[in-house]
């Protein structure tokens, strides 16, 4: 496929769009006929964010309950110029960058050190890449703003080494969102990515803490997080033709012990059958059957330091916020 770019009319904010139009939908199928297929039933959470779906993350992002965005903003304040100072950075990629909202502390702070000359966030959702590529075009003019659509567990689209040092930011613990071997996978390859002397990764996490505290984060007072959870039942009833009753169904927050992980599922309220006639597909629900729609891991430090030394990361600095609640660390390539 080649890929296709605009530019906006300033020509500092450019598009590329790494996967075919029809792409998405292809990879969605073949998720949908996988994972609805087996028991129990599943789906990737990478399917929330159509523009919706982006626009009700950004919701939750704002809500009480939800401490993940407000403590990594903390301890970014609290640490981007040093991560300036440490990186050098003139490149700063960001995976899975949403609204991009967060990112502005460290352009702040590359930008004032006077290194970062291109900005490069990479997202599943054009929506959230245009609207945030538009509105940091305007604040940072200086700066080259190159925003690639593509799935970051199949294509990384970094830019050249020559642009480097790289600097390549995952925040939100959007990795808690991977399983082990995904993790895995995925690091490894991004330790393959980084070849250039001073490239490295700024990780932020979300921090095993007190369950009763996780779970009001994933099902919050105002029903945000349940609207995002059933939101995937009408991308697979646009997309698949589904006829998925969203009604049917009840949001469920839970905290999984033994692997340290909140998970979010789609409860049945009722036993009932689904039609997926583009997977030629008919899914039977039973009363009080779940659906998993989400993982999102919670790590400690002992945990993820050999994970990221498997994958080829030394973990150089680790920040969290006072309460302990979220981390935010830096690792280099071993
Ligand atoms: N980094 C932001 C947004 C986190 S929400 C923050 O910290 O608030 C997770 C983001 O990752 C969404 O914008 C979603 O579209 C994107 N995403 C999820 N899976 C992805 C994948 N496989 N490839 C690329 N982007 C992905
Ligand atoms: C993007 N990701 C890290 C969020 C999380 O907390 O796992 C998505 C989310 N799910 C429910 N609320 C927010």
């Amino acid at each position: 496929m080649t890929p296709s770019t605009t530019g906006d009319a300033t020509g500092h904010f450019t598009v590329e769009r790494r996967i075919a139009a029809d792409h998405l939908t292809r990879a969605l199928r073949a998720d949908a006929q996988a994972g609805l297929t087996e028991s129990p039933k599943s789906l990737p959470p990478k399917w929330f964010y159509d523009a919706r779906g982006s626009m009700l993350f950004d919701r939750i992002t704002r809500l009480p309950e939800y401490y993940l965005t407000r403590a990594e903003r903390m301890v970014l304040r609290a640490n981007a110029p040093r991560v300036a100072e440490l990186t050098g950075a003139r490149a700063l990629v960001e995976l899975g960058s949403g609204s991009s909202e967060k990112t502005r502390i460290l352009l702040d702070a590359l930008t004032a050190a006077g290194t970062l000359r291109r900005y490069a966030p990479l997202d599943v959702s054009e929506s959230a890449l245009t609207a945030a590529g538009q509105a940091l075009a305007a604040a940072y003019p200086g700066l080259a703003i190159t925003a690639t659509v593509a799935d970051f567990e199949t294509d990384l689209a970094l830019p050249e080494p020559s642009a480097g040092p790289r600097l390549v930011a995952f925040l939100g613990s959007t990795l808690g969102n991977l399983d082990t071997e995904q993790r895995a996978a995925f690091l490894g390859r991004l330790r393959q990515a980084l070849t250039t002397e001073g490239d490295a990764l700024l990780l932020g996490v979300d921090l095993v803490k007190d369950p009763a505290r996780m779970l009001r984060a994933y099902d919050d007072g105002q029903g945000v997080t349940a609207e995002f959870n059933k939101n995937l039942l009408t991308i697979l009833n646009r997309e698949l033709d589904a006829d998925f009753d969203p009604g049917a169904f009840d949001h469920r927050a839970i905290w999984n012990e033994e692997e340290e992980r909140m998970e979010m599922r789609l409860r049945a309220r009722v036993t009932h059958s689904v039609k997926i006639p583009t997977l030629d597909l008919t899914l039977d629900f039973l009363r009080g059957e779940d659906l998993r729609t989400e993982i999102s891991v919670k790590f400690r430090r002992e945990g993820l330091e050999p994970e990221l030394a498997q994958a080829g990361f030394t973990l150089e600095h680790w920040w969290t916020d006072q309460q302990e609640r979220f981390a935010v660390l830096l690792a280099v390539p071993a």
